[in-house]
C-alpha cells in the first residue's frame, strides 16, 4: 500500500489526487506511449520547513527528451515550475517519490504518435527504502536489455518497462532481490530501475552509455563524486564473468540509491565495500545538502 501526496497536477491544474483520472481509453495505457521521470525529496534536515530535491534540472531536462521523442514539446522549465508548485502545494513532511509523466492522453485506438493530444500529470507518494540498505541479492536475467535501434533508450519511456518488470518478477520469483540485464552483445546493461558499477582493484567500472543503458541521473553524479574522490574511473563494457570475481558491485537510481550487491546468482560478495561505502555516504550527504562543493545539486523549496 502506498501513501500518496494529496494533491496531483493533472490537465494543466492542481487537483486532489482521487480525482486525476484517466479514461480506459486512454491512447498511452494501449500502447504503452507515456514517459516518466522520478525524484527524491526529502525535507532538508537543517530546516524541515523546505524541501530539497536533488538535480531538479537533469531531471527536467530527460523527461523532456523523453517528451521530444514521444513528439511532444514540453520544455524542461515548464516541468520544473510545476513540479516546485506541486511540492509546495504538497507541503510534505516525509521523504517522498514524485512521478512526473508525459503520454499519449487521447482517446482511441491505433498506434501511432502523430495527430494525437499529449498530456502531463505529476503525482506523489511517500517512499523509504526501495531495496535493503545491507545489499541486494541479484540474479542474471534470462530477459535482454532492449537496444536502442528498436527502442529510444535515451528516454524514460514507459512502455519499455515490460522488460524490467519480466526480470524483476522472475528475480523475486526465483529467490532474488533483482536482476541484472544483460544487453545483445552479452555484456553488463543496468538492472531493472537502476544501474550498475563494479568495483575490480581498487577501479570503478560502469558500463559505457553504448551498453544500451539509461543515462542515469544517479550514475552521472557517482561518476562525477568518484573523480573528485580521486578514485579512478572507467566507463568500459563489462563481461558477465567479472561480475563474479568483482570486489564490489552496487546499483545505483534515484529510488535505490546506492544499494550494495552481496550476492549475486550462486557467488557471495564481500562485505567490506570500502568505495561503495565511500560514495553511499557522499551521495547521501550530498542529497541532505550537507556538502558544500555541491550545493549546485540541490534545489531547495521553501514551503512556507
Ligand atoms: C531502467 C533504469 N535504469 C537506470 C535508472 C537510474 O536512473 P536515475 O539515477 O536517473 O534514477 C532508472 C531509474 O530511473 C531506470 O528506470
Amino acid at each position: 500500500m502506498h501513501n500518496f501526496l494529496p494533491i496531483a497536477y493533472f490537465e494543466n491544474q492542481f487537483v486532489p489526487f482521487e480525482q486525476a483520472n484517466i479514461s480506459i481509453a486512454t491512447h498511452a495505457l494501449h500502447y504503452g506511449t507515456g514517459a516518466f521521470g522520478g525524484l527524491r525529496g526529502i525535507p532538508d534536515p537543517s530546516n524541515p520547513q523546505q524541501i530539497l530535491l536533488f538535480r531538479l534540472d537533469r531531471h527536467c531536462k530527460r523527461l523532456s527528451a523523453s517528451a521530444r521523442l514521444l513528439h511532444f514539446e514540453l520544455p524542461a522549465d515548464k516541468i520544473e515550475s510545476v513540479i516546485i508548485d506541486f511540492v509546495k502545494k504538497n507541503q510534505p513532511d516525509k521523504s517522498f517519490y514524485l512521478r512526473p509523466f508525459v503520454y499519449t492522453s487521447d482517446l482511441g485506438i491505433s498506434p501511432r504518435l502523430h495527430n494525437l493530444e499529449k498530456n502531463f500529470f505529476v503525482y506523489g507518494l511517500e517512499l523509504g527504502d526501495y531495496l535493503s540498505p545491507d545489499g541486494a541479492s541479484c540474479r542474471i536475467s534470462s530477459w535482454y536489455r532492449q537496444e536502442d535501434r528498436s527502442l529510444p533508450l535515451r528516454g524514460k519511456i514507459s512502455g519499455a518497462y515490460i522488460t524490467s518488470s519480466l526480470a524483476k518478477t522472475e528475480a523475486v520469483e526465483s529467490g532474488f532481490d533483482e536482476a541484472i540485464l544483460m544487453n545483445s552483445q552479452g555484456k553488463v546493461s543496468e538492472a531493472t530501475g537502476m544501474n550498475v558499477f563494479v568495483v575490480r582493484n581498487g577501479k570503478l567500472l560502469a558500463p559505457g552509455f553504448e551498453q544500451d543503458i539509461l543515462e542515469g541521473i544517479t550514475r552521472d553524479s557517482i561518476l562525477t563524486m568518484a573523480r573528485d574522490l580521486g578514485i579512478p574511473v572507467v566507463e568500459r563494457p563489462i563481461d558477465k564473468s567479472e561480475l563474479f570475481i568483482a570486489d564490489e558491485i552496487f546499483l545505483s537510481g534515484t529510488a535505490a540509491k546506492i544499494t550494495p550487491v552481496k550476492r549475486i546468482e550462486n557467488f557471495e560478495l564481500k562485505r567490506d565495500r570500502p568505495i561503495t561505502m565511500k560514495l553511499k555516504d557522499k551521495l547521501a550527504a550530498i542529497t541532505e545538502n550537507r556538502d558544500p562543493d555541491y550545493k549546485h545539486w540541490v534545489t531547495a523549496i521553501p514551503l512556507a
